[in-house]
């Protein structure tokens, strides 16, 4: 048991943690980058969001006028329904569903552009693989994935005492990046954010990975890398390789 806040089920809570987390915009800033790059010379082009949450991922590329369908997937009924309303006022309104990312029914087999923010690392270890070859069974020959990952430091794989303290080791950077920007960062946004940590430690609902370990499923999914940047921390001396990624990937 904790007595830290939760965001989980709770969409206001869960956008306060992330906009107050530089780390986390900045990622969300550069896969809408790298998705719109993406759409241009495409037309009529369908983009799914897999594990869109309230909708964050979708902000930077809704306007986009080359979209002509798009559509988030999420298994939380409140962030949907805050999703939905969001996004009321637009001129292409997406459509929400209710559903398990790896395995839920959807209104198309092909998509040109298909969002991973924060969502591989959602999907328990297990599933992971299922998980992208689904993504590489959606794409279109022509299509990308934009997949926006936090990744652990480097930790063996079945160390549990090494991977607590990757975890430990990438929070402590995120709340010192949050507090540098906002100096003020009020108790309820750091104990928001600590609460992150905490279901890594816990193996609920949290389920990163080191970069090897991502990049090993890719490759055992049939995912290529086109375009990989490391958007955060600045340099290697705190986290290793670790750190805030996004990559660009189509099918091999
Ligand atoms: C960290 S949030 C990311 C949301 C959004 N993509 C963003 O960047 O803000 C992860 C989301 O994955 C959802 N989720 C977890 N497991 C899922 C699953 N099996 N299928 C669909 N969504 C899932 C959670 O409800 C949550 O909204």
């Amino acid at each position: 048991m904790t007595s830290l806040p939760d965001y989980k089920n709770d969409p206001e809570a869960y956008e306060i943690e992330e906009r107050s987390r530089p780390d986390e915009m900045l990622m969300l800033e550069v896969a809408g980058e790298m998705a719109v790059e993406s759409l241009e010379n495409t037309y009529n082009v369908a983009v799914l969001d897999l594990c869109c949450g309230t909708g964050l991922s979708l902000e930077r590329i809704i306007n986009h006028p080359n979209i002509s369908c798009a559509v988030g997937v999420d298994i939380c009924q409140p962030y949907l329904d805050f999703a939905k309303r969001k996004y009321e006022q637009c001129r292409l309104k997406p459509t929400f569903i209710l559903g398990d990312a790896v395995s839920v029914k959807l209104p198309r087999e092909q998509w040109d552009v298909i969002m991973l923010a924060s969502a591989y690392h959602h999907i328990e270890h297990e599933r992971k693989v299922e998980f992208l070859n689904r993504v590489h069974y959606l794409l279109n020959n022509s299509g990308y994935a934009i997949i926006a990952e936090n990744i652990l430091p480097e930790y063996e794989e079945s160390n549990t005492k090494e991977y607590a303290h990757a975890v430990k080791l990438f929070y402590t950077e995120v709340l010192t990046t949050a507090k540098q920007k906002n100096p003020n960062l009020p108790d309820y946004v750091a104990s928001l954010i600590q609460r992150v940590a905490q279901y890594g430690y816990d193996g609920d609902y949290e389920y990163k990975v080191s970069l090897s370990l991502l990049l090993r499923d890719l490759a055992k999914a049939r995912l290529q890398i086109v375009t990989q940047k490391r958007v955060w921390p600045k340099d290697e001396s705190k986290l290793g390789k670790g750190g805030n990624y996004v990559f660009k990937v189509c099918c091999l």
